[in-house]
């Protein structure tokens, strides 16, 4: 049976430039190239799930014009089931505007657009895609009292919740609690925990602090650093898998979606990390967010590979 994941969450058209470094204030800079990539944490956790052979719901909102078009196909195409993403009228689809350097560097700007429209009512019209499935994964690009609602939902019909809180912004002890799998960078760790994560160790005492305030198992991804999870009375440190980086952009949502499919498959925390490890380190290889997401059978070459020397 393939895991059932419901994702809530952003879509973007990601406006990607290639340039030989980050322009300086007030610098105009001639990049190498410019490409239009679907993106969206939300979008790129939901194709992540689907290319690791889940069922998929998506729940969003794009806006009525050709970039909310070109992404609900785009989504279908990797057979997600995208009856819970409409299209709101006299709103511009979510955009990213990005510049990756040639040393694998970005800086992402977005406007929300039509993700600040995803409400708590369009959750709630999806509940029965929610209630069925056995993993709800969500971030926060889209409103957090929506995010909120879809945890509830989640939570009163069972189903474990993976929150992946980028952009972060500060959160209620009351939704951590409610938070199966908190997955975050070392950024979101320092500002949510408000310990400096810098090694492992503060890696593992942030993370401490954020179980004390009611999550059950926090995986801190730490790129080249590797991934510390925390649970309970229980440490682990996974180390990182190199690649040649080309661009580090969706590496955290493939990870997100990647883990959703491990857990959803019956793998333990620890297994499922170490396959979304491999899946995130592909997806570095690539340019742009759902350009680079790797399928299942890349995967598994991928591993056999590296087992194999
Ligand atoms: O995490 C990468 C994503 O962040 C990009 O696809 C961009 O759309 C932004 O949302």
């Amino acid at each position: 049976m393939k895991p059932r994941i419901a994702v809530v969450g952003s879509v973007n058209m990601d406006l990607v430039f290639r340039t030989p470094r980050m322009p300086a204030v007030g610098e105009t800079l001639s990049g190498h190239e410019f490409r239009q990539i679907p993106g969206g944490k939300g979008a790129n956790q939901a194709v992540a799930a689907a290319r690791q052979g889940a069922d998929v719901a998506f729940i969003g909102r794009v806006g009525d014009d050709g970039f909310g078009q070109y992404s609900i196909r785009c989504l279908s195409e990797d057979g997600i089931d995208v009856s819970y993403l409409s299209a709101v009228p006299d709103i511009a689809t979510g955009v990213a505007g990005i510049i990756v350097t040639d040393a694998g560097d970005n800086s992402i700007v977005l406007a929300a657009g039509a993700n600040a429209a995803l409400s708590a009512e369009n959750v709630d019209a999806a509940q029965t895609a929610i209630s069925s499935a056995q993993l709800l994964v969500c971030q926060l690009e889209t409103p957090l009292s929506t995010v909120t609602r879809a945890i509830q939902l989640a939570k009163q019909h069972n189903v474990k919740v993976i929150l992946n809180p980028a952009p972060v912004q500060a959160l209620a002890d009351e939704l951590l609690q409610q938070v199966d799998y908190l997955v975050i960078n070392e950024t979101e760790a320092s500002q949510l925990s408000g310990i400096p994560v810098t090694s492992q160790e503060s890696a593992h005492l942030a993370s401490e602090k954020l179980l004390q305030r009611g999550v059950s198992a926090v995986l801190l991804t730490m790129g080249e650093q590797g991934l510390c999870i925390t649970e309970p009375g229980k440490r682990q440190y996974i180390a990182a898998i190199r690649v040649d980086a080309v661009d580090t952009t969706a590496a955290g949502d493939t990870f997100v979606g990647a883990f959703a499919v491990g857990i959803g498959r019956g793998l333990d925390i620890h297994a499922a990390s170490v396959e979304a490890q491999y899946a995130a380190a592909l997806t570095v290889t690539k340019l742009g967010a759902q350009t680079s997401i790797p399928s299942r059978s890349e995967v598994e070459e991928f591993m056999q590979s590296r087992a194999a020397g």
